[in-house]
């Protein structure tokens, strides 16, 4: 069945989430953190996530940005970094995080051959806003989805169903691209034709549903979207 839209997670997947952290970094009188901000960076992200599904499954949900923050906290103190200034400068990095390179070719070439783009994330509305004017790519993509019209982070279908809504299509027709192993297993689940981005070469997720391919980045995505 040919692809009628190609989506894509954001955060990992898009937008390099390490960014924040390696450009707070690389700035002067920050050596402490200079030290250890691959760390931090790795708590930071890992908490966020697990924040996400923790409150889905409780039924207790608030927008991204709070959890962000929140897994902020957790990973500054766990770091002993307790500093409000760094904390400041990494959540407004947060709304600029880098693009990979390939994003902008690749979402253009999308374009290009007739398919509807669009992003399918955690991410508040404000938040996405924000990552895709700074990475400049707003005229490659149809929509920013955002789980906030639903009220609960993915997993959950009713996240991945909005899309399905929005571009009035079966799941079989979605391309759905995500580098969280969990994500791509979940919207296999959903239906969707999908593609892990395995950028860290992590071994694959123990969970009931496979994605259908596996790439290190996002450069086959054109040629792969023509394969369904
Ligand atoms: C997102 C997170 C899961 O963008 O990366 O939805």
């Amino acid at each position: 069945m040919a692809a009628k839209v190609a989506v894509f997670d954001a955060y990992g997947t898009l937008f390099d989430v390490a960014s924040a952290a390696r450009r707070a970094a690389s700035e002067p009188g920050r050596e402490a953190f200079a030290a250890c901000w691959e760390t931090l960076s790795a708590n930071w992200r890992e908490r966020q996530l697990q924040y996400s599904w923790l409150r889905a499954i409780t039924g207790a949900h608030t927008d991204f940005w709070t959890v962000t923050q929140e897994a902020l906290d957790w990973a500054l103190e766990a770091s002993k970094l307790e500093d409000d200034d760094l904390r400041q400068r990494l959540l407004s990095l947060y709304w600029e995080l880098a693009a990979f390179d390939e994003v902008p070719a690749m979402l253009a070439q999308l374009k290009q051959d007739g398919l509807s783009t669009a992003i399918l994330s955690n991410g508040a509305p404000d938040m996405l806003a924000g990552a895709v004017y700074s990475a400049g790519i707003e005229l490659y993509l149809d929509a920013a989805i955002s789980v906030e019209d639903v009220g609960v982070f993915k997993p959950d279908a009713k996240v991945y169903q909005m899309v399905c809504d929005r571009f009035d299509c079966t799941p079989e027709e979605v391309f759905f691209v995500s580098s969280n192993g969990w994500d791509a297993a979940g919207a296999s689940g959903f239906g969707f034709q999908t593609l892990w981005v395995n950028r860290a070469g992590l071994p694959r997720e123990r969970l009931p549903w496979e994605p259908r391919w596996e790439h290190y980045d996002l450069r086959s995505v054109t040629e792969l979207v023509k394969e369904m």
